[in-house]
């Protein structure tokens, strides 16, 4: 059966009465969404924390979204097959657009293995405000990192369903940031982020070092 639509279930858009150019002005930058992607391991979380702390010191409005925090709260009834993967990622696609036309920079750090979420959330965010980056770092690289012990439960069997070891990875096609972050300094990393958000006009201004 089709999905109801918004007018079956007698929904109509409320337009709001503040323009995306008032909340420029009030904020000094545009809103977006910086989708971080990448395997378990690959410094997603790290790079979005030092992306953030960086931004704000700049008296930037950004705000981080971590796969591991928002599944102890908005998402703690989701697992990791992959419907529940796809689940999480709609939620966290709808949260982060909504960050964006508030105006702000909106940091996502999650696995986001299957490119048609990523895509639903490109979507979900608008035109000109999704920037997907990917994070690349050879399995071997992320599972000899092994941050929280989770690879080698995978690799024991202890832990199903594990990205990388047995579930996918779909890597970006044509991502608008390659980051290489088995052999880039997490300082360089941020600052090839920082000038992403520049060459798309979401920030300006001068760069403080
Ligand atoms: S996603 O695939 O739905 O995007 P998400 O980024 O929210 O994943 O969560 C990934 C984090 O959950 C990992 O960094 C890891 O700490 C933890 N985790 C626990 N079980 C798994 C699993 N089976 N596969 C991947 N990550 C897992």
């Amino acid at each position: 059966m089709a999905k109801p639509t918004a007018a079956d279930r007698n929904l109509t858009w409320q337009a709001g009465g503040v323009s995306q150019a008032a909340r420029r002005r009030l904020l000094g930058q545009r809103g977006c969404v910086l989708w971080l992607t990448g395997l378990s391991g690959s410094g997603k979380s790290t790079l979005a924390t030092a992306l953030e702390k960086r931004l704000i010191r700049q008296g930037r409005l950004a705000y981080v979204l971590d796969g591991d925090n928002i599944r102890h709260g908005l998402n703690a009834d989701l697992g990791f097959k992959p419907a529940d993967r796809v689940e999480n990622l709609r939620r966290i696609g709808q949260v982060a657009a909504l960050f964006a036309d508030a105006g702000l920079i909106a940091i996502t750090a999650f696995i986001s293995p299957y490119r048609s979420t990523r895509e639903a959330a490109r979507s979900a965010a608008g035109p000109g405000r999704f920037l997907e980056v990917f994070c690349h770092a050879p399995l071997a690289v992320c599972e000899g990192r092994d941050t929280k012990g989770l690879y080698r439960r995978a690799r024991a069997g202890e832990l199903k369903d594990f990205t990388g070891i047995d579930a996918p990875y779909e890597s970006p096609r044509s991502p608008d940031l390659l980051l290489d972050t088995a052999n880039t300094s997490v300082a360089a990393c941020v600052r090839r982020l920082e000038q992403l958000l520049r060459d798309r006009k979401i920030i300006r201004g001068r760069s403080p070092s």
